[in-house]
């Protein structure tokens, strides 16, 4: 007999009343007496469990009563209706054989462990309640980003990991070297020459796709793209990874805010898609992880996110200086404090942060009119802060020039960049969405190492 989803049992309940099923997954909970014993067995296709009652007329009673936690089982029984009972319904053993047994060393008891601990044991915190949740509402939030741009006809660009270019021009690449540390090749004056490694040309992971984005935008109007991308900065954080997930796209004949309206349009679609089809994992974390998070969400969807200038937020935050630890001037970096304070005290909901002053942001944006800002908008939200950073990009050549000048940036690195504004430019928009803190913000988890399977931070690459 073949065995079927516990997913489809509990979605399709009246179709298994009463008839005999096959399960097969692994055991979460055991207890037992001389006469009969309950198990909760997960098979990973759905969030609950699937309780199994064993009576001592099996033939294997006694081994099954003493079996540890995770051992692999396949069950078959009947499905039976309990409705006074705890659960909806449970099986009614009639045979349950041991794939594989696990040892009583394995480390995810009943009790609730720190997810600092759980951290420490990657390979084996899929498996538990917090985390078999957020991993699957990445994996829808994957799909739903996939299914909005597709619907609107956007196409998915694969941009390069590997590449030559600083698409933010911020210098927080990892090189990438095939040399040997041990055989380091010198030249005469015993230096080491790392531009001979990639068939001479000197190139690191990429930070963004965002640039080759550019170029697709201006071909198929548009694009997006969802890949990794790795930022060699040293940052300690709860919101920072070495290797994140970014999902970019842009936009040809479109400025900053058709901008702001796609990024507003496609977070909504995300939360409503999730809400909608992980309503068990939605009600697991408004229980036990961020008490309150699907009103918040819900609120979320029914209305407007906010919009402030740059400039405008500085004088609303020096209002309240007294609340922070960094200084708040115009022309200063917004602190993730002051990000915070913004979206949860005054706007209490998610609030694009426009028109930045240009020395703050990267070389690509456009510039304002007054010369002194750029066409930059920041998504700031509730619990997180920066979640999108994005922008009208500089579509004029001799700005981009000058600007990049200015930055001291080497413009025959980017020689195909520019080319770009010479052959039809117009202007064009986009912005990246942090995949790891869009999950943050979905699930209420306060630790981006908490929503990435195996976390790439600074001290963390066992796995
Ligand atoms: O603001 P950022 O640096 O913008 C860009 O990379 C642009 N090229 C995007 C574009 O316009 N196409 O990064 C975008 C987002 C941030 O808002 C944040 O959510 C996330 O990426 N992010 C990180 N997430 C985790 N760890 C890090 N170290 C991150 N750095 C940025
Ligand atoms: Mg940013």
């Amino acid at each position: 007999m073949k065995s079927v989803y516990i997913k489809d049992i509990y979605r399709n309940v009246e179709k298994y009343a009463d008839q005999t099923v096959v399960i097969e997954g692994w055991i979460r909970t055991l207890r037992a007496s001389k006469a009969f014993g309950f198990i909760e067995v997960n098979d990973g296709t759905f969030f609950n469990n699937l309780q199994v009652v064993f009576e001592e007329s099996l033939a294997n009673f006694s081994e099954i009563a003493k079996l540890s936690i995770s051992t692999s089982v396949r069950v078959e029984g009947k499905l039976v209706i309990t409705p006074d009972a705890k659960q909806p319904f449970e099986i009614k053993a009639i045979n349950i054989t041991v794939e594989g047994k696990s040892s009583n060393e394995y480390p995810l008891q009943k009790k609730r462990h720190s997810f600092e601990y759980l951290r420490e044991i990657a390979h084996l915190r899929p498996r538990s309640n917090t985390f078999s949740a957020v991993f699957r509402i990445r994996s829808l939030a994957a799909f739903a980003v996939h299914q909005f741009f597709q619907e609107k006809g956007f196409v998915y660009t694969h941009t390069p990991i590997i590449t030559g270019s600083d698409a933010e021009g911020a210098g927080e690449m990892f090189r990438i070297t095939t040399l040997d540390p041990k055989k380091p090749p010198v030249d005469e004056k015993g230096e080491v020459d790392f531009t001979k490694d990639f068939f001479g040309k000197e190139t690191s992971l990429t930070v963004s796709g965002q640039l080759q984005g550019e170029a697709y935008a201006l071909a198929f109007r548009n694009i997006y793209t969802f890949g990794p991308t790795f930022r060699a900065e040293n940052s300690h954080t709860a919101r920072h990874a070495s290797e994140f997930w970014m999902i970019e796209p842009e936009m040809a004949f479109a400025d900053l805010n058709d901008n702001m309206e796609l990024a507003e349009e496609m977070l909504k679609y995300i939360i409503n898609y999730v809400l909608e089809n992980a309503p068990e994992e939605m009600d697991f974390f408004n229980k036990f992880v961020d008490k309150g998070l699907l009103d918040r969400l819900k609120g979320v969807v029914s209305s407007d996110f906010g919009r402030v200038t740059y400039t405008k937020a500085i004088e609303l935050l020096k209002e309240c200086k007294e609340n922070f630890e960094y200084p708040v001037e115009w022309g200063c970096d917004l602190q993730t404090e002051h990000e915070r304070y913004l979206t949860e005290k005054i706007f209490k909901k998610p609030v694009f942060v426009t028109d930045y002053p240009k020395d703050i942001k990267a070389f690509y944006m456009k510039l304002n009119e007054d010369g002194k800002t750029v066409a930059a908008m920041d998504l700031l939200v509730p619990g997180v802060g920066e979640i999108i950073g994005g922008s009208q990009r500089e579509d004029k050549l001799e700005l981009l020039e000058e600007r990049m000048d200015a930055m001291d940036l080497d413009k025959e690195e980017y020689w195909w960049y520019l080319e770009l504004r010479k052959y039809g430019s117009t202007r064009h928009s986009g912005y990246g969405l942090g995949f790891e803190r869009a999950i943050m913000y979905l699930t209420g988890m306060a630790n981006i190492r908490d929503v990435v399977s195996f976390p790439r931070t600074p001290k963390s690459a066992d796995f």
